[in-house]
């Protein structure tokens, strides 16, 4: 008796240090979940997802999926392993989009599956339909069999005229924001987190690479077909599930890096990537171990919408930063960082995005000073700040916000320089602020201590506080937080970045400008990418057809093979008349696929009505080329001309 009794007082005691010790902070409960248990904090509902994790959770998706070219068309079955949050639970909710769903089964035994009842909601344009399954009592896997849409908005399906090789067809995925619900149906949120493995069969020779480990492959396959099997270990957001196939050959970088590219581009590729191992050290010194074994970057067709995504283990990247120099290759250091933020520590829903890319932002600045010296990384923030400045001129204020309030709107259209560079600015100034040595160590322990979680901005700020403020008062009261996050436009406290190099290109410039020296005669033998791009933008807007010749007859501007710096010739070319630069115009628009590249090319097109029938006529040859993605932004800068 006496026995028991104690050892009912020692069971109330333990109960209650426990609770004591689980009170003490919500940023301790946290820390004794087991990784890949989300850490989002109540009331963070994603408005962009219909799932219900609150009340199911799906830990594991398990895909085999046939890549079928000639139907354009992902086919196959997703087996999501499934985890009651309320007991009670009775549907799962899924997301999807465009989804052909042929049938949905349940098991509860991991074997045996019986069909399972399920509705496909009515499709919302932006979020898509949703999916729910009825839930049986005591089950714990779901599969569903369905196929893709070819108009897929996650998927791009290139002809093989689209590639390198122009031989064989291509297909890739690109997830973020809200697309991979377009070809996986799951919980399509960054708060929920998933492990995944998955089989993928292509047609003989073609090669599938997914954002996950090589697994080997042991099960049938037919003559004409390929298999290959992946398994990502490590929980991640279902934004980073990525596949790609098509003609992909392979070359090692370092210990744990490498490329990934048509064979045509390998070289070239492996050349312009030879830092990438120094990269992946550099940020492990700053900002702990990398925590995704392997780091490899797959080079796209041209067609790729976006310029990098920081798909786990393998980064995917535009061809347009193959510049020959390596003077594009920050890129690569943002995606490599998101290694870090985003993909380690994960915004919880879309309005907190800038954890993910104002983050990334400063750690790819900081990577790239590690690498490639200060100077070249106070160019590139001087020009980010320069593209953020001008695109707030046009922002309503809400937009400057960093936590953005984006209920409603397609989270692809909410995307702007704010997150990225104020974003980034906010993390320089807590620098500057507290001192490198302390903020280092600061952002360390916050990348250990969210490590595999989703966070929200109250998160961020609870952890900011404690750990960086609150313990500096006098510091603290330097940074004037609720302006940096929760206002529009650029505090006053925001750090200038100092380029003494682009001092001198401006007084060259002005050299040319007033007369004194002609453009062959500029000090310019030397300039950098980021140099020639800050001596473009700083001309003025208008420029004589005279002066546009004679940068052309000196620099070769037109012919210009830098996809960077011919972006900002051709705009200026678009605003000035300047018709010698068409045919590369037309040339540039309907082989580059990058949004970023190309949609200020068509803005500055449609000001005019010459420049407006211009742009009709490049776009009808161009659209069927680019991603599904591009083509909705494209369209609609045509529209609203
Ligand atoms: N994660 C983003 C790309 C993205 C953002 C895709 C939002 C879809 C929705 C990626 O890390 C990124 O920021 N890429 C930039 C390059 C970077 C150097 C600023 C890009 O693609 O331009
Ligand atoms: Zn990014």
């Amino acid at each position: 008796m006496k026995i028991i009794r104690s050892l009912v007082c020692f069971a109330i005691l333990l109960g209650l240090f426990v609770m004591a010790c689980r009170n003490s902070s919500t940023d301790d409960v946290k820390s004794l979940r087991p990784s890949g248990v989300t850490a989002k904090t109540d009331g963070a509902r994603d408005a962009h997802s219909y799932s219900n994790p609150e009340q199911v959770r799906v830990p594991h998706v398990d895909l085999d999926l046939d890549v079928l070219f000639d139907r354009k068309v992902l086919k196959g079955a997703s087996t999501l392993t499934i985890e009651r949050i309320k007991p009670d639970a009775d549907s799962l909710k899924l997301d999807t989009r465009d989804l052909k769903v042929i049938k949905a089964e349940t098991s509860s035994d991991g074997n045996n599956f019986a069909p399972a009842q399920f509705t496909l909601g009515a499709a919302d344009k932006i979020l898509g339909a949703p999916l729910a399954i009825q839930l049986p009592p005591q089950v714990t896997k779901v599969r569903i069999e369905y196929e893709t849409n070819p108009n897929a908005s996650g998927v791009q399906w290139l002809e093989p005229a689209q590639t390198a090789g122009k031989k064989h067809p291509y297909v890739f995925t690109q997830s973020q924001a809200i697309h991979a619900r377009s070809w996986i149906p799951l919980q399509d949120s960054p708060g929920v987190r998933v492990t995944y493995s998955a089989t993928i069969r292509t047609p003989k020779a073609l090669r599938a690479v997914m954002s996950a480990g090589e697994a080997p492959f042991n099960g049938p396959v037919k003559a004409d077909q390929s298999a290959y099997s992946f398994n990502m270990p490590q929980p991640i957001p279902p934004y980073l599930m990525a596949l790609a196939a098509g003609d992909i050959s392979f070359k090692s970088l370092g210990n744990r890096t490498g490329v990934y590219t048509e064979p045509a581009t390998l070289d070239k590729a492996a050349r312009e990537f030879e830092d990438t191992e120094k990269m992946v050290v550099a940020t492990e010194k700053l900002y702990g171990p990398y925590r995704w074994d392997r780091y490899d970057i797959l080079v796209l067709p041209p067609s790729f919408p976006i310029g990098g995504m920081e798909n786990p283990r393998l980064t995917f990247a535009t061809p347009t930063i193959l510049a020959g120099d390596k003077s594009l290759v920050s890129l690569i250091a943002h995606e490599l960082a998101h290694s870090w933020s985003g993909n380690l520590v994960t915004n919880a829903t879309w309005r907190d995005f800038w954890l993910n890319e104002g983050f990334t932002t400063y750690l790819e600045r900081r990577v790239t000073e590690a690498i490639y010296g200060r100077e070249r990384e106070e160019m590139e923030a001087a020009l980010g700040l320069q593209s953020l400045k001008k695109e707030m001129e046009d922002l309503p204020d809400a937009d400057e916000i960093l936590h953005v309030d984006i209920t409603g709107r397609d989270p692809d259209e909410g995307f702007t320089l704010v997150p990225y560079e104020k974003g980034a600015l906010f993390l320089r100034l807590l620098e500057e602020t507290f001192g490198r040595e302390r903020f280092d160590q600061f952002l360390k322990g916050y990348f250990e201590r969210f490590a595999f979680q989703s966070i929200t901005t109250d998160d961020f700020i609870a952890h900011l506080k404690k750990n960086l403020l609150d313990p500096n008062p006098e510091l603290a009261a330097k940074i004037p937080l609720e302006e940096w996050i929760y206002k529009p436009g650029l505090p006053a406290s925001a750090p200038k970045p100092q380029s003494d190099a682009f001092a001198k290109v401006e007084a060259q410039a002005k050299e040319w400008l007033e007369g004194k020296t002609p453009a062959a005669k500029l000090r310019s033998k030397q300039w950098s990418t980021q140099e020639w791009l800050h001596f473009l933008r700083f001309l003025p807007q208008q420029l004589a057809e005279n002066q546009l010749k004679e940068l052309d007859q000196a620099f070769g501007m037109t012919k210009i093979g830098n996809a960077e710096i011919a972006h900002q010739w051709l705009l200026i070319s678009i605003r000035n008349n300047y018709k010698t630069a068409y045919p590369r115009l037309e040339e540039y628009l309907t082989s580059i696929g990058r949004q970023k590249l190309i949609k200020p090319l068509y803005e500055e097109l449609v000001k005019t009505p010459a420049g407006k029938e211009r742009a009709l006529k490049i776009y009808a040859k161009a659209r069927p080329g680019y991603h599904p993605i591009a083509q909705t932004a494209v369209d609609k800068i045509m529209k609203k001309a």
